[in-house]
């Protein structure tokens, strides 16, 4: 930013020669720089603050439907389908349904970015045992192996506009939930994010009694 601020600078000054094209273009790289300055402080802010998580009875496939109606335009216009299959039998969690939401769009927009000329994002929900499974798939470019045990790292990113904040942000509010995260992917076939989320005590013993009851 700070050279085309001084390019600008000496333009300006050698009064002759203003062309206003020229200007627009040092203007149009510090504007991308801003945006991207702007990405990595949002990211970073969130990172690093402490989370206020405030745990309520909630439904994960409401939070699900929310997000992908929000989400649905852009996906339309980058060639993505949505392919949601959403388990009906869901216990309610203990969640906090921003920072839910937060977590799943992340992880939505590393699908979409693997998937440059489109492809299908499914997202799944399911019950196995005491836990909750949202898994997120892509058919999109893969992570090969070698970087796999690094994508949760902060800062790292294989993106020229990345922050490297994205996979950090999601391990913390997967930690606030007491739950856990599992990547597996294949390069050139798509990658599946799965989210475990453990059901409240109650749940399983309401689960249980039934059983007896039957
Ligand atoms: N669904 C995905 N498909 C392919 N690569 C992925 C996917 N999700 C994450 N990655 C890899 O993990 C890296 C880190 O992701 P993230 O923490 O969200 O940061 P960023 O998106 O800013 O790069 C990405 O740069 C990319 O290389
Ligand atoms: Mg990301």
């Amino acid at each position: 930013m700070g050279i085309h601020l001084q390019l600008i600078r000496k333009k300006i000054a050698r009064k002759d020669c203003i062309e206003a094209k020229d200007i627009e273009q040092h203007l149009g790289v510090i504007n991308e720089e801003v945006d991207r300055l702007n990405r990595i402080v949002v990211d970073f802010l969130f990172a690093v603050k402490p989370m206020d998580t405030v745990l309520e009875d909630g439904d994960v496939n409401h939070v699900i439907e929310e997000l992908l109606q929000f989400v649905h335009p852009e996906l339309d216009q980058a060639g993505v389908t949505i392919d949601s299959q959403l388990s009906p039998l869901l216990p309610l969690l203990r969640i906090d349904a921003r920072y839910i939401k937060q977590a799943l769009l992340n992880l939505i927009k590393n699908a979409v970015a693997a998937m440059p000329g489109g492809g299908t994002l499914r997202i799944e929900s399911s019950r196995s045992g005491d836990e909750v499974l949202v898994r997120i798939s892509d058919t999109g470019t893969g992570i090969p192996d070698e970087i796999m045990d690094k994508i949760f790292e902060p800062y790292f990113t294989t993106k020229a506009f990345g922050t490297g904040l994205g996979l950090t942000i999601v391990f913390k509010i997967v930690k606030e939930h007491f739950g856990d995260i599992s990547v597996t992917s294949r390069v050139d076939e798509g990658t599946t994010v799965t989210l475990a989320l453990p059901v409240p005590q109650k749940e399983k013993i309401l689960i249980d009694y039934k059983g007896d009851a039957t």
